[in-house]
């Protein structure tokens, strides 16, 4: 079979599916991402500034990380306003106007919701201090009674996600000035849990949502997603994913689906296995969910085969896509995880062929795909200058020019960068890499526009082809493409074939280099 740009394209737009069972999502660090107001952090003004670029890019949508009013105690997953934005990304008329350039460029948006707790700033916090125990301002969150005999100890051994934290549990002072109940925070002190028995929690979440459908955004990414269901009395019974938590999205699914147009709930769940992640898949709950087992494999063909086996399997029972993710905001980028060597080195060409090769191997999996800013540009780990080692995989884009900060800010910034940028960023800023064509980024341009024009991509199936030699992935899915990663370290024998995209230079027509991957296609390519 022939495909033409044309056949290819009046096929793929004739599929009925949802947009969002097989959406390639932009992932913006909105502090990270472009500086439009000269203050060395990113911001709106400067996101759009760039709508182009993620147009030509040819991402369906963007994940922006959250954007509310924040003393950004965790990177503004410690929300004090959910109603309006941080003045340091720019105002509510701004992201108004900013969601509508979005849509002008056929970008959808979706924006981070963070419901398992507020800011300790936040009103309703500050409120439950002010108040005493047993109140409803407190019922909000969760208070409970220190243990020992002057209430000395956490109400239970919970201890918080980040392991630097220790106890799950802080303890307040009482208005009287004497040391008092304690609190609950899965993550940092500053980030109270909230009550998701409490009525008002419920309500105020539902309008929260209705807020920004209303404003016209496509979706909505779910931080901690099994993280909200829980009771400290009953602590042997620990606090992720208890089956209460599965009521509350079911009510937000019905919520969205009331809503005209066609939204998403995304879910972070990245604290449970996948097959307890299905759950939060199913019809009548959320849309999709992260495969952070994807992102954490190490680049080896057998187990990066069991984790998309896995992956397919259990969330195909439940009928819902995957969605693969390499690299996010919270961890290690992924030039940097698979140039790991032996003796605890980093070996950055051989990190960044990697990534060049799971480049394909993510666009060619059936369901959606996530990209992390600066992926595209392959992107490296860089030393984290702030107390937050995840800084090192915040730091800012370099977009163009040969010193830092290579664009990010307006040349007449009246700051620094917020985090410094490596000066070898020069060689990879967008600038450089466009139209070289073996730069990173234009092999994820010519990965996207083929990805939307053959029909085989996206949603759907895989057959894993079983006669490949050892350490290569292959597989094949209809109509006639087939992509083959190399994971060995010899150079493979490809199969017949008009070749459709290599990830590095091939050896010959018919050899793939080890840590290389190819797109191959029956028939001639359709974006010809
Ligand atoms: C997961 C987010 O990815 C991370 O950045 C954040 O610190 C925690 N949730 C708490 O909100």
């Amino acid at each position: 079979m022939t495909y033409t740009n044309a056949t290819a394209v009046a096929e793929r737009s004739a599929r009925s599916g949802p947009w969002w069972r097989e959406a390639v999502v932009y992932q913006v660090y909105i502090r990270s991402f472009a500086d439009g107001s000269g203050d060395g952090i990113g911001d709106i003004a400067g996101l759009r500034s760039r709508l182009g670029y993620l147009s030509d890019l040819g991402v369906d949508g963007i994940w922006i990380n959250p954007w509310y009013r924040s003393p950004m105690a965790d990177g503004g997953y410690d929300v004090t306003d959910y109603f309006d934005i941080d003045p340091v990304f720019g105002t509510l008329d701004g992201a108004d106007e900013f969601i509508s350039a979005c849509h002008e460029h056929g970008i959808r948006v979706i924006v981070d919701l963070v419901p398992n707790h507020t800011s300790n700033q936040h009103p309703w916090f500050k409120e439950a201090l002010a108040a005493p125990p047993g109140s409803p301002a407190r019922a909000r969150y969760w208070f409970r009674p220190g243990r020992g005999d002057g209430g000395e100890e956490p109400p239970n051994d919970w201890r918080s996600r980040f392991e630097f934290v220790g106890s799950a549990w802080t303890r307040v002072h009482e208005t009287d000035g004497t040391p008092g109940e304690w609190y609950l925070h899965l993550f940092t002190p500053e980030q109270p849990d909230l009550n998701w028995g409490n009525r008002e929690v419920t309500e105020e979440f539902r309008s929260i949502l209705r807020f920004w459908l209303g404003l016209g955004v496509d979706g909505f990414r779910v931080d901690a997603a099994p993280g909200l269901a829980k009771d400290p009395d009953t602590s042997h019974l620990g606090y992720w994913d208890r089956d209460e938590v599965h009521e509350i999205y079911r009510k937000w699914r019905r919520l969205i689906d009331s809503h005209p147009g066609e939204q998403q709930f995304v879910a972070e769940a990245c604290q449970i296995g996948p097959d307890r992640v299905a759950n939060y898949v199913r019809p009548d709950e959320l849309h999709t969910a992260f495969s952070i087992d994807f992102l954490w494999c190490e680049w080896d063909a057998g187990r990066l085969r069991a984790v998309i086996d896995n992956t397919l399997s259990t969330l195909g029972a439940v009928g819902a896509p995957a969605t693969w993710v390499l690299s996010n905001h919270g961890a290690v980028r992924h030039v940097s995880r698979y140039g790991r060597t032996s003796t605890g080195g980093v070996d950055l060409l051989l990190g960044t062929r990697r990534a060049r090769a799971a480049a394909l191997l993510l666009l060619a999996l059936p369901g959606c795909a996530y990209i992390y800013q600066g992926d595209e540009l392959g992107l490296w780990q860089v030393r984290s200058e702030t107390g937050d080692p995840r800084d090192g995989c915040r730091v800012p884009l370099p977009w163009s020019g040969e010193q830092p900060p290579f664009g990010f800010s307006p040349p007449d910034a009246s700051a620094a960068c917020w985090l410094g940028q490596p000066s070898a960023w020069s060689e990879i800023t967008a600038e450089r890499q466009t139209g070289d064509q073996v730069s990173m980024l234009e092999l994820y341009r010519r990965a996207l526009k083929i990805r939307r024009a053959h029909p085989a991509l996206g949603d759907g199936s895989l057959a894993w082809d079983d006669g490949a030699p050892p350490g290569v992935l292959s597989f094949t899915r209809e109509p006639g493409f087939r992509c083959m990663v190399n994971l060995s370290a010899e150079n493979v024998q490809l199969p017949l074939h008009d070749w459709l995209l290599p990830s590095s230079a091939l050896e010959s027509d018919l050899l793939l280099p080890p840590d290389s991957a190819v797109w191959l296609a029956d028939g001639e390519s359709p974006t010809s």
